[in-house]
């Protein structure tokens, strides 16, 4: 049971209103790995086991489940049972069609269909690392300078130093971010900007490298409650890897390593209300809903600046994983993973009714 009875009650009510929860996921083929770069393209996505154990929550919190795979054909098949869907769950990164790219969120918007987490806008503006970044600094939120790359030999911009960060524009979960991600002169730019573009056949993000602590705020609900902060501690990462959450930490080391994420992380008072404060403008510049993670980093000064909003933040059930930051942040605060699931479909409903 959850404890907040306006969530439960709604929660009580869908669930004898007899609709279903339309679940939405993308699957991946293969466990990413830094060895094999084809790997990479699907880092984003879920492995079968853990979209089999989340549709299990869903169902073990009472709610008519409904799953699909965000291929091609997701909009014919949540068009076909647009009157039996109460809600979609959006759990996906994208629709991929060819080529192209599109947000589940604006197929539901078409359909008339309520869904978790963001506005179609919203959305779209937060998987680009660029956008979204110019629409927070609009804001007056501290985000660091960047500069674009749609081509690899475009020249660099004058206000950008050594060393810099490459990394893909729209990915997530550390993917295309590596060991080699850090650059330290224009050969490494270019071997970089190459790999990047080419292997996600979009562009290119650099922005300054800063080397200060880095802290993961998780939200949920409206208005959204803070979760314990995160700070991965990549001051001590073993010998060879760089100072950041590259897909090596991500996938290799942070599983094994028990004391890399500290939740909650020890912060001083003012630190803690700056990180949270932050926290909040990033929630109502981009207009966010229900759920979301905000990356950030301080620089060697302490300067706090976003990095990126994750949307949807990663979910993964506690069976699979312990290190998924939103859950593990979630438990921090006696939120078990059921009443978490719980706590996200019912602010949504909530917005709706
Ligand atoms: N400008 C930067 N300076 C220092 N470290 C960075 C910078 N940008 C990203 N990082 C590091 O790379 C990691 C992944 O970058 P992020 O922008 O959060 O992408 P992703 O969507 O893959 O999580 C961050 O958690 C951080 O450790
Ligand atoms: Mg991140």
């Amino acid at each position: 049971m959850l404890k907040n009875i306006r969530f439960q009650t709604r929660i009580s009510d869908f669930i004898k209103s007899g609709k279903l929860l339309a679940f939405v996921y993308n699957i991946r083929h293969a466990y990413p790995d830094p060895n094999d770069p084809h790997t990479f393209l699907e880092t984003d996505y879920d492995d079968p086991e853990t979209i089999d154990c989340f549709t299990k929550h869903l169902k073990n919190c009472g709610f008519p489940v409904l799953s699909l795979e965000a291929t091609a054909d997701v909009e014919e098949k949540l068009g076909e049972k647009k009157e039996d869907i109460g809600l979609v769950f959006n759990y996906s990164e994208a629709i991929i069609e060819g080529d192209r790219k599109k947000q589940i969120t604006s197929v539901c918007e078409k359909l008339g269909i309520s869904f978790t987490g963001p506005s179609d806008k919203t959305q779209v503006l937060a998987r680009n690392k660029a956008k979204a970044k110019s629409e927070m600094k609009k804001h007056g939120i501290s985000v660091l300078p960047d500069q674009v790359f749609s081509d690899s030999s475009e020249p660099l911009a004058s206000n950008m130093r050594f060393p810099l960060i490459v990394k893909p524009i729209g990915q997530g979960s550390s993917a295309g971010i590596t060991n080699k991600s850090v650059v330290e002169n224009e050969k490494e730019l270019r071997k970089q900007l190459i790999e990047v573009i080419g292997r996600f056949n979009d562009s290119a993000i650099v922005e300054p490298f800063i080397t200060g602590r880095e802290f993961s705020i998780a939200l949920i609900g409206n208005p959204p409650q803070i979760l314990p902060i995160i700070e991965p501690n990549l001051k001590s990462l073993p010998k060879g890897y760089v100072a950041i959450d590259s897909l090596e930490v991500k996938w290799l080391y942070e599983e094994e390593a028990q004391d890399h994420l500290m939740c909650p992380a020890i912060l001083d008072p003012d630190l803690k209300a700056g990180i949270e404060k932050t926290a909040r403008q990033v929630w109502d510049s981009l207009e966010l809903k229900d759920l979301c993670r905000i990356d950030t980093r301080c620089d060697e000064d302490g300067n706090l600046y976003v990095l990126e909003v994750n949307s949807p933040p990663g979910l993964i059930p506690p069976e699979i994983s312990t290190t998924s930051y939103l859950p593990l942040a979630a438990r921090k605060a006696g939120i078990e993973y059921d009443n978490l699931l719980k706590t996200i479909v019912a602010s949504a409903l909530l917005r709706y009714s």
